[in-house]
């Protein structure tokens, strides 16, 4: 039985299924102090910061930043001895490094005084652990080519110029000075320094206007505040730039680029807010904040250039995209409640540089099990172990490929997360054996509320360990959620992360197996009675950190300690599928993100593109949006669009809430089935393809799943195209946003042509074609001069795929020419960090076709090897008249003939084809054609 309060509450939220998003129930700028009073001073209306002493200290700039004296803001309080002294600033400290790579680190801090106050968070566990000792390129001197003007260089064609008064701070292109990126520009740079309460001092009375800064009141909730002000914020202007992206996460259903929220000719608008919240049905384009924030931007441009600007900070942050008042430049404003300016520059040039800088200090994504890559099937809820039966048999029976089968909350006991409902999941082994069986996995949902219960081990451990949060009295701070009254683990604590990944043993997870994996949701963290559904920030962590400092990363750190967990629980050689709902900058190391709870309607479809897109471009490749729409129920044709679309997501899962109609792919008529089997299909039939990406990824920090602009940065129509999208370089695919579309226009980039992935048919390049739409697939290309890796045999899982052999799509250009790569490697440990993969380039020209080793000789300890053949090779553009080919070494032969595009069943498009070339893909050989 549940509690009645709970059940009340179950009501309640089903209730309000009905209407959309509650915009009362989450504060916007102008309700919130450190925000309005940032956002309402125009540019070079402050009086400006300084820079004093500056010096060479230990290889880095290190400087005093000096508040105007004058400066309303700044008068200080001298804590030892707690007397008001307005007239004498308190200078900040500024430090300033060159990072191996094209990286400028800035950082500005309080110097630590005499009485040793306290000092301000710095956000721990972010950046790579050596970053410092890797990247830090020790400067030898300094350069002042002018009075009051210090720089260096950052890398090859750049420098850093650091401007004393009034205080301002370029990256520049060197020797030409041409301005990259810039800090303060805008004179609007401004720093709290932590002082205590003094008279007069006014606690907000909610209404907006009191400054707030030392007690808030939003709604029925009271922030205690006891530290005062704090914010920082500052402008940073991108120089050479058109648009600008990135700082996920936000709905973003009309534009690509994050539209400007401020300045001649926009409507008034919030700014992109960084808060990570669980939003009850999200709007499908608006700047407020999700489930969660990566402070990292990037800007690109016509000249090709990008370049890019990283804060880490993980409180409340909010940023504003001014309208340009000159082309190619766009200046943004960032505010943020609390923290430090640590900060980092990335120069480019080039789109892929910045990716490759961002990774080099947060981290490249982590390389994902094979099978994580094929289709998942969640729903909120699959009920007991006869429908997960049922369910895993309908797609066998409808020959429909899955790999994964997600369970929801209700099965565990009650909502205590690491149990089961015994009632409806008795034999939680033999379950996830069954589908281990087919090569099938499990994830079960594992949430970071633990449901205050004496007689459950988690919360009485939590408890009489202490590892809760605390709330501002010093108290376990006790929020509502799914189990009813909960409590969160301080998961910011390294003990407690400890502690926490210690649970997914399988001694400790009763019923767990070596085939389960994990779901972490809620983890914003979301408490429904808290304010603005989330902890209230005068909550206490580790370290008397408050809440209002670690929020947007308190997500990245349970995503962290269970991801940790699985890697225990394998003993370090199985790789950890965690998929989390909350992130931040380095959860691309952990795993998995989605975008949340959806909506099953063409604008959530539509909104899907770009926020996957701006996911990819900071760092967070692996991600994927509920297909099918979380709330409501979609029409069949809709559904269809959307596993279409799904199809090419990096993360491709289908999931619903528990209200809606089940939509397993088979129940919705033969014609449905077929079609969503046909697309599921074309995702299997590419995974070779898509585990080469995650591969590259892994190393370079480039996404699966990219803007048009990263693979053509000097083509100005791909700027701001969020309706289609690359994956990899090869693919690109459009998708169909809207009911009974008849006829859809596709910008093909480049000068070379394209060649649909339907029927092999060839489209011009740098054009707009206007094609129909047809029912069974979206507009999906494959880029001339590309050779794209598939396996075509359908089998029910990924899984049994591993020996099945590979067909190569060879899509020639205009040279007759074509490249493309196959990564392979066990799929699943951690052997291919000693070299146990294969890693080949084909490159086909002159009419042959090459196998060329990529992997390092003698690359590591380990080896692995593969009898995998090549069974087809069709060449897209080959000139009529070629009858075989001569395989090398061996001189053997193989026919050229015209076969099927696609191996379905049924009438398929036809190419020329290479039958049984046999070549192993482990091998090195060449394939002339005569
Ligand atoms: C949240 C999740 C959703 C899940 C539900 C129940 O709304 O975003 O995916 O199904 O909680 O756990």
């Amino acid at each position: 039985m549940l509690p009645r309060s709970l059940v009340l509450l179950q009501l309640l939220l089903l209730l309000s299924s009905a209407s959309a998003w509650k915009k009362d129930e989450f504060r916007n700028c102008d309700q919130t102090p450190f925000c309005k009073r940032a956002r309402s001073r125009p540019p070079h209306s402050l009086p400006s910061f300084s820079v004093a002493d500056v010096s060479l200290s230990d290889g880095s700039l290190s400087a005093l930043l000096l508040p105007p004296s004058s400066h309303p803001l700044h008068q200080v309080v001298d804590s030892a001895s707690h007397s008001d002294s307005p007239d004498s600033p308190r200078p900040l400290l500024l430090r300033l490094s060159a990072l191996h790579g094209g990286i400028l680190r800035l950082e500005i801090d309080e110097l630590e005084t005499a009485s040793g106050s306290r000092r301000r968070f710095r956000v721990p566990d972010v950046l790579l652990p050596d970053v410092d000792d890797r990247l830090r390129l020790r400067l030898p001197r300094l350069g002042s080519p002018a009075p009051g003007l210090s720089t260096f260089p950052i890398s090859p064609g750049f420098e850093a110029a650091l401007r004393h008064d009034p205080f301002e701070l370029v990256v520049r292109r060197s020797p030409s000075g041409d301005p990259v990126l810039s800090f303060n520009s805008l004179g609007l740079f401004d720093f709290e320094t932590l002082r205590p309460k003094r008279h007069g001092d006014g606690d907000g009375d909610g209404d907006g206007d009191g400054d707030g800064e030392w007690a808030e009141r939003f709604r029925s909730h009271t922030d205690s505040r006891p530290r005062g002000p704090q914010s920082v914020s500052f402008d940073v202007s991108f120089h050479g730039a058109d648009f600008v992206y990135g700082v996920p996460e936000h709905a973003l259903s009309s534009s690509l680029a994050l539209r400007p929220t401020r300045g001649p000719g926009v409507d008034s608008s919030e700014p992109y807010r960084l808060f990570n919240l669980d939003v009850f049905e999200y709007l499908a384009d608006s700047p407020f904040g999700l489930y969660g924030s990566v402070p990292f931007m990037l800007a690109h441009g016509a000249g090709a250039s990008s370049s890019g600007f990283f804060w880490l900070n993980a409180a409340e942050m909010q940023i504003d995209v001014l309208a340009p008042s000159s082309a190619g430049r766009v200046d943004t404003l960032w505010m943020c409640e609390a923290g430090v300016v640590d900060a980092f520059f990335f120069v480019g040039p080039g789109p892929k540089d910045v990716l490759a800088q961002y990774a080099s200090v947060t981290g490249a994504p982590a390389m994902p099990q094979q099978f994580a890559l094929a289709y998942h099937q969640c729903r909120w809820n699959y009920r007991d172990e006869e429908d997960v039966a049922a369910v895993d048999a309908g797609f066998d029976e409808h020959d429909i490929p899955y790999d994964v089968l997600w369970l929801d909350i209700e099965h565990t006991d009650g909502r205590r997360y690491f149990t089961w409902d015994r009632a409806l999941f008795p034999h939680p082994e033999q379950m996830q054996q069954r589908l281990a069986a087919k090569g099938r996995h499990m994830v079960t949902i594992v949430d970071p509320h633990i449901k205050r219960d004496d007689s459950y081990y988690i919360h009485k451990e939590a408890t009489e360990n202490g590892y809760y949060v605390k709330d501002a009295s010093g108290n376990d701070f006790e929020g509502w959620c799914w189990p009813g009254s909960s409590s969160y683990p301080d998961i910011l604590n390294p003990e407690i992360r400890e502690w926490w990944a210690d649970k997914f043993s399988l001694q400790s997870y009763k019923g767990s197996t070596p085939s389960l994996y994990i779901w972490n949701d809620m983890n914003e963290p979301s408490v429904f009675n808290g304010p603005e559904v989330t902890m209230p920030r005068d909550a206490i962590h580790y370290g008397n950190v408050e809440h209002r400092e670690v929020h947007n990363a308190y997500g990245y750190y349970f995503h962290m300690a269970t991801s940790d967990g699985l890697l225990k629980r394998g003993d370090g050689k199985d790789r950890p599928f965690v998929l989390s709902r909350a992130f931040f900058a380095g959860s691309q190391r952990y795993g998995a993100v989605w975008t949340g709870d959806n909506t099953a309607d063409w604008d959530h479809l539509r909104a899907s593109v770009p926020m996957l897109l701006n996911l990819g471009l900071t760092g967070l490749t692996f991600s994927g949006a509920d297909v099918g729409g979380f709330f409501g129920n979609p029409e069949p044709e809709l559904l269809v669009r959307w596993y279409q679309l799904g199809a090419f997501y990096p993360f491709f899962r289908g999931h619903a809430h528990l209200d809606t109609k089940r939509r397993e792919p088979w129940l919705f008529g033969e014609k449905n089935t077929a079609l969503i089997r046909e697309a599921v299909h074309l995702r299997y039939s590419l995974l070779p393809y898509f585990y080469t990406l995650f591969r590259e990824a892994s190393v370079s920090g480039v996404p699966v799943m990219r803007p048009l602009w990263l693979e053509f940065p000097d083509d100005k129509e791909t700027f701001n195209n969020g309706e289609a999208f690359m994956v990899g370089p090869s693919l690109l695919v459009q998708g169909i946003y809207q009911e009974r579309e008849k006829s859809v226009s596709v910008y093909l980039p480049g000068e070379q042509s394209w060649y649909s992935l339907r029927d092999g048919v060839a489209y011009g390049g740098s054009a707009s074609h206007k094609l129909d739409v047809r029912e069974d697939s979206i507009p999906s290309f494959q880029r001339a001069g590309t050779i794209i890796p598939r396996k075509d045999r359908f089998r029910r899982s990924s899984t049994q795929m591993v020996n099945d052999p590979y067909t190569l799509v060879i899509a020639l250009n205009s040279s007759l020419a074509a490249e493309g790569e196959l990564y392979v490697d066990d799929g699943k440990s951690y052997d291919f960090e000693q070299g146990a993969f294969i890693h080949r380039r084909f490159v086909f020209a002159d009419k042959k076709l090459t196998s060329v080793n990529l992997a390092p000789a003698n690359s590591g300890a380990k080896k692995f090897s593969s009898d995998c053949v090549v069974e087809r090779i069709i060449v897209l553009g080959l000139p009529a008249g070629a009858k075989k080919a001569v395989i090398e070494p061996g001189n053997r032969e193989a026919e050229i003939e015209i076969g099927p595009l696609n191996l379905r069943a049924g009438s398929s498009p036809v190419a020329p084809t290479i039958r049984k070339p046999n070549v192993r893909i482990a091998d090195d050989w060449t394939l002339r054609i005569l």
